[in-house]
């Protein structure tokens, strides 16, 4: 039997007013077309747990695409779905995205010629979903808005903290659970729950990943790389002797720790001081994960986990290169702002992160952090038309010039345009005598 109880007044709370007004339409779009819907899922689990989350997914008892396609046509807005799956989503003038699925009356016939029983298309949605906590539903139509329903115990094993499976073919059904099981664990600090953590280690045993694609394994490590806390999460998955999935030799010792730990360091460090998180975060603790691997090792996991090949410098050249920077940066006794600056600039800011977790001396760690905060973004004033308006003749020389007048303002030679100028025309001076 379900739990229910009313879940509005913390909708009202947790909510944003815009939010909470948009649920209210797509339960009027419901209610006209004569359909239950429910927010479930993350989102439910979110809203109890007081968590952040603005991700809204839809189960509609019936037609899933008929709803999504009335509330786009009435609100304005675009909808993509997918018939093979009876989903659809929602996409709003301002971008933001609402999934709609569609639950469907499933009949069973009972033994013994009994009636054929009708069981909730919600209920068997909800059941067919990776945990516990993850299985609340709450109805968005006007009559019952905001009444919470919960059939499998989701708001026990959120007193709990724990994170369980609903049944014991779970992971069999879809592997990538397991990765899913040690995210949330470690993201909500909870624990995975007795029976839950035996069926891992049977998955484990049984070797379920075996079929499982590069690139859904690669999708839930990316997911838990990314989230707060990837070295608990890692440090369980060795724990659960997952690793060797990746690659047979990843191993996650005290030395692999530190290098995590310096990594997370250097991320809060950069994050603050740039409020700008636009690189791949996951790409800075894949290179900390593969630290000390061979390049026969790289290219192993790389083809496992089906990393796209847009993403192979990083791991191969930048990668080596990078090593060389390193080393450079840690013995050699002067470096001016130019040659730093002409060593570094080659390199994407994952990379620079990743030296700067690895450096050892104060040195290297001063040099780059000075590239990061002070030289990177360094640009002359002069540019290739100002040489143009001069009269210069487009060839080689530009790239000479302004080359340069950068390396003259990074090391503080110039200073003014004027400054710059003059250096322009006793360069160009000096190639014409
Ligand atoms: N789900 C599942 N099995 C999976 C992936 C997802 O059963 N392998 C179900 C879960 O119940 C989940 C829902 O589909 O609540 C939506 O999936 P997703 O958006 O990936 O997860 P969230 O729970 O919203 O998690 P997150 O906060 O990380 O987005």
């Amino acid at each position: 039997r379900a739990y229910i109880r009313s879940a509005s007044k913390m909708m009202r709370d947790r909510l944003s007013p815009g939010y909470l007004e948009l649920v209210r339409e797509l339960g009027k779009i419901a209610d006209a077309m004569g359909l239950e819907a429910f927010l479930v899922g993350g989102f439910v689990r979110d809203l109890v747990m007081s968590h952040k989350n603005e991700d809204f997914d839809v189960v509609v008892e019936g037609d899933g695409i008929a709803f999504a396609r009335r509330f786009a046509q009435v609100h304005g807005c675009r909808v993509h779905s997918h018939s093979e799956f009876g989903t659809a989503v929602i996409i709003m003038e301002d971008g933001f995205k609402i999934d709609v699925a569609s639950a469907r009356f499933e009949y069973y016939a009972s033994p013994a010629s009994l009636p054929v029983v009708e069981t909730s298309s919600l209920k068997m949605d909800l059941y067919r979903r990776d945990f516990t906590v993850n299985t609340m539903a709450i109805q968005i139509n006007e009559k019952s808005f905001g009444t919470l329903i919960d059939y499998f115990g989701a708001q026990r094993d959120i007193k709990a903290k724990a994170i369980r499976v609903l049944h014991n073919l779970s992971f069999v059904e879809d592997p990538t659970r397991v990765f899913r099981a040690i995210r949330f664990e470690q993201r909500y600090g909870f624990s995975i729950g007795k029976l839950t953590s035996n069926l891992i280690k049977n998955a484990v045993k049984m070797d379920f990943f075996r079929h499982l694609s590069g690139r859904r394994l690669f999708s839930e490590l990316k997911l838990i790389l990314e989230d707060e806390n990837p070295i608990g999460a890692v440090d369980r998955m060795a724990g659960y002797n997952l690793l060797p999935f990746i690659h047979p030799d990843l191993d996650f010792g005290p030395e692999k720790q530190d290098l995590f730990e310096s990594v997370k360091e250097v991320l809060t460090w950069h994050d603050l001081q740039f409020m700008d998180d636009s690189y791949m975060k996951w790409a800075v603790q894949f290179l900390a994960l593969f630290h000390g691997f061979d390049q026969d090792q790289v290219d192993a996991a790389l083809l496992r986990l089906e990393i796209a090949p847009k993403f192979h410098d990083l791991f191969y050249e930048h990668r080596q290169y990078g090593r060389q920077c390193l080393y450079r940066l840690e013995r050699e006794e002067k470096i001016i702002n130019s040659e730093l600056y002409r060593m570094l600039r080659l390199l994407p800011t994952e990379m620079l992160l990743f030296l700067l977790a690895r450096a050892k001396s104060k040195n290297a760690k001063r040099r780059l952090t000075r590239f990061l905060t002070e030289l990177k973004g360094v640009a002359c004033l002069l540019s290739g038309k100002t040489l143009k308006q001069m009269g210069i003749k487009p060839g080689p020389i530009y790239k000479k010039v302004l080359d340069a007048v950068l390396d003259a303002r990074l090391d503080g030679k110039v200073f003014t345009f004027e400054d710059e100028m003059a250096l322009a025309v006793r360069l160009i001076n000096n190639a014409n005598a």
